[in-house]
């Protein structure tokens, strides 16, 4: 299959946008699979009501079908013909975030092809906050299944040639919208318990969940392996975002993690590793290895998330095969930040 590319820069709505918007709502409609841009990453695009787009998707990726995937709308109405018994809570949350990078867990209703749910009775909502995205969801009918546009197991793509590198001839059409704003996926927050609970971490913070609906917990399976718990999103329980090359993360006062981290560097090249670390401009100029890479000011953590993905896949394509990095606060957007970097390091954390 011959992946075609059309650049949306949603400036103005020029004729030619709007004919790669209806060119797109066709392919979904004919069954097809179209990658877009969301404010959070890049989605990879089916009919969300349409048993075989799901399984499409999931065979484009690698993912395992068990891995439900989340459904983008376009206007909130829409959420009632997916979904049932839906709580006033949700209406809160859907006016305080919405457009924006919050997913809700809710019951489904029967319209959803469990195909789309990987046979759950919830479904995954969201409305995303990006202009192409939108216009993309209308002209497919209102109603598009999107995972991240991904190889399973690889980064989030964060740009369309990202999206290409893992996609190019497995499907229909990638819209190019540029890079993408936050550059980690949106915080699910599933509201089919009692007590509210996030499953995933992301620019959406537990605090400013709390200020609109009260009381919001957090899935103790997040920021630690050793819970002895499953993860409620079943994506969660996956090792996602990871690079190829180990990693380890080093955690400690600043000149502490500069004479470990030179020192894990030493050790892995004497064992034959190609070297990588991912800083701040804060030790830049005080640790050295193979391959430097730089994750911003430290203070600056939505630029952190924002660069994270982007140097994730780049330690793969220059075959870095140990990669040691920085730990942050876990406070507010940090909680997200670090639960990627733990899962990208499959939890390795050396605290010195
Ligand atoms: O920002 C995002 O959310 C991006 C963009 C494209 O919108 N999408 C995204 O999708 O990150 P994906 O498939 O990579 O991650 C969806 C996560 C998975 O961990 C999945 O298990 C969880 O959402 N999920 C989906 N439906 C669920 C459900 N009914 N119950 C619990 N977890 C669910
Ligand atoms: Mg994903």
């Amino acid at each position: 299959m011959e992946t075609i590319v059309k650049v949306i820069n949603h400036l103005k709505s020029s004729k030619e946008e709007k004919e790669s918007f209806r060119q797109a709502g066709e392919i979904i409609k004919d069954g097809g699979l179209v990658a877009f841009p969301t404010e959070t990453v890049y989605g990879l695009g089916g009919d969300a009501l349409n048993p075989e787009s799901s399984r499409k998707i999931y065979a484009a990726k690698g993912r395992p079908s068990d891995n439900p995937l989340i459904i983008h709308i376009a206007d909130w109405t829409s959420i009632k013909k997916i979904c049932v018994d839906i709580p006033e809570t949700a209406k809160r949350l859907a006016d305080a975030f919405w457009p924006g990078p919050l997913t809700m867990i809710l019951k489904k209703s029967s319209a959803v092809p469990y195909e789309t749910t990987g046979g759950l009775d919830t479904a995954a909502v969201r409305m995303p906050d990006h202009p192409a995205a939108l216009s993309f969801i209308k002209a497919a009918g209102g109603y598009i299944a999107a995972p991240s546009a991904n190889l399973s197991g690889r980064p989030s793509p964060t740009t369309a040639a990202h999206v290409m590198e893992d996609m190019d001839g497995r499907i229909d059409m990638i819209l190019d919208g540029g890079d993408v704003g936050i550059g980690l996926e949106s915080t699910i927050v599933d509201l089919t318990e009692n007590v509210p609970v996030i499953l995933r971490p992301g620019y959406v913070t537990q605090e400013m969940l709390s200020r609109v609906i009260g009381r919001v917990d957090t899935d103790i399976t997040l920021m630690s392996r050793d819970t002895g718990r499953v993860p409620k999103a079943p994506g969660m329980k996956y090792r996602h975002y990871a690079p190829k090359g180990s990693m380890l993360l080093i955690e400690g006062d600043r000149e502490a993690v500069i004479r470990t981290m030179n020192a894990e560097v030493k050790n892995a090249k004497r064992r034959g590793e190609r070297t990588g670390v991912m800083i701040t401009d804060e030790i830049w100029d005080q640790v050295s290895a193979d391959v430097k890479k730089s994750l911003g000011n430290r203070d600056n953590e939505y630029e952190i998330a924002r660069r994270l993905y982007r140097i994730l896949r780049e330690f793969d394509e220059e075959e870095v095969t140990a990669i040691f990095g920085e730990c942050f606060s876990s406070d507010g957007f940090g909680q997200a930040v670090m639960n990627r970097l733990l899962k990208a390091a499959g939890y390795a954390v050396e605290k010195v």
